[in-house]
């Protein structure tokens, strides 16, 4: 895919990928014009206003869809208001303070990775279960309901690329189970995200029902697939380049730049979610019509060699790594600051319990996930030596 991107980064940076019917699609492909794309006011994210100025309130009224009130799929002012509702919770001074909680939850899933006899995945046995531990209780989900998240979640992801025939039943047992969530919670508040939403929604008016509830599927979703890929990813560009793990291993500090580096080399998302034009323009020597659906390719930004020199190089000592990993602009992505903590430690505490942790060679290369939107591993198996 690299080359690919690479190629059309030459000679067809705006491209159109499918022009049936009257719409067309394009992928943008150069670091600056991704930047440009991301934080123009003309392209929006609420298709619905391209027909109809007030379809999003008559689906509102319709039956609850946990999916179509996300901030991530809003525009100004909508969006200023949901996001501004959860933004103190994920401020990296608040963050901060969730440091020794995260690394106790390593620390014991490195602990029960010892006690493992046979092959240790890195994906199942670390990287999936911490972040969705630290979501689940900074939200107040009960963490030993996590595996049921881990199948509605993989299905709704899932359903970006193609429709299961489960998607129908997960959905609603996912809206089920936030359902009787938020009724313990009304009844007994404790200090967490969904008893503080619940009482906006109540006492302020400031959030629909249908809001809430993809707020908390948008927190849950986007907080799970993404930081286990971020680590995954990062830990197995480490292992492809030897002489860059000896240097996190001879000097620690400079893990935060390699996780940097691991978002950058191996975006953990691959794409921006969809934008559309809201009228006919002209981007970049290209005419595009109002209603063009628009993606950013952010990992073909992250290796655009005008921006980065030696873009190819994984580099863990890389300065001024301004990578679009998180997006860029008014969706930057909110949960920044602790998807890099969680990086951050998990890679910290794995290399002090297991300093000589390497591939398991002895397996098939690892393989990434067919998933268009994410770039991850669906397996990493190690040798702890
Ligand atoms: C938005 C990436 C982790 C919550 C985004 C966007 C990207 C992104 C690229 C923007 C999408 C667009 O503009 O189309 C990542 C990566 C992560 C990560 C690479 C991990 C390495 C998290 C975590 C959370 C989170 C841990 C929270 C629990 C969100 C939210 C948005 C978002 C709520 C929507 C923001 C808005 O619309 O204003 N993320 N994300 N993300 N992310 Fe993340």
């Amino acid at each position: 895919a690299y080359t690919f991107y690479q190629d059309l980064r030459l000679n067809q940076p705006v491209f159109p990928m499918s022009s049936g019917g009257s719409n067309s699609s394009w992928i943008i492909t150069k670091y600056d014009h991704v930047k440009e794309l991301l934080k123009s006011p003309s392209f929006i994210k609420d298709q619905n206003k391209l027909f109809s100025q007030s379809s999003r309130e008559e689906m509102n009224a319709d039956e609850l869809n946990i999916f179509q009130n996300m901030m991530l799929d809003v525009d100004p002012p909508d969006h200023t208001r949901l996001r501004k509702l959860v933004q103190p919770y994920f401020n990296p001074k608040t963050i901060k303070q969730l440091e020794p909680r995260i690394t106790e939850i390593a620390q014991e899933l490195l602990e029960e990775m010892k006690h493992k006899k046979g092959s240790v995945d890195l994906i199942d046995d670390y990287a999936f279960p911490l972040p969705i531990i630290v979501i689940s209780e900074l939200l107040g989900v009960p963490v030993e309901d996590r595996n049921k998240f881990r199948k509605w979640s993989n299905t709704i992801v899932a359903a970006s690329d193609n429709m299961t025939a489960d998607f129908q039943e997960d959905v609603e047992a996912f809206t089920a189970y936030l359902t009787s969530l938020f009724e313990k919670r009304k009844a007994e508040p404790e200090e967490d995200l969904i008893s503080s939403l619940l009482q906006t929604a109540e006492e302020e008016e400031q959030l629909t029902k249908a809001e809430l509830y993809s707020m908390v599927v948008l927190l849950i979703i986007a907080g799970h697939e993404t930081t286990v890929n971020l680590i995954g990813n990062t830990m197995f560009a480490l292992f492809e380049h030897p002489e860059q793990m000896s240097k996190i291993k001879f000097d620690q500090t400079l893990i935060p730049s390699a996780i940097e580096e691991g978002l950058r080399f191996y975006s953990p998302v691959d794409f921006s979610t969809a934008r559309w034009a809201e009228e006919d323009m002209e981007f970049h020597g290209q005419e595009i019509r109002g209603g063009d659906l628009v993606l950013a390719s952010i990992s073909s930004a992250n290796r655009d060699e005008e921006k980065f020199s030696h873009a190819e190089q994984f580099d863990v000592t890389r300065s001024k790594n301004a990578h679009v990993a998180f997006g860029f602009g008014i969706h930057f992505c909110l949960g920044a600051p602790l998807a890099r903590l969680e990086g951050k430690v998990a890679i910290e505490e794995l290399l002090s319990a297991f300093p000589n942790i390497d591939l398991n060679r002895t397996m098939n290369r690892p393989e990434w996930k067919p998933v268009f939107l994410l770039r991850g591993l669906s397996q990493l198996p190690v040798a702890l030596n």
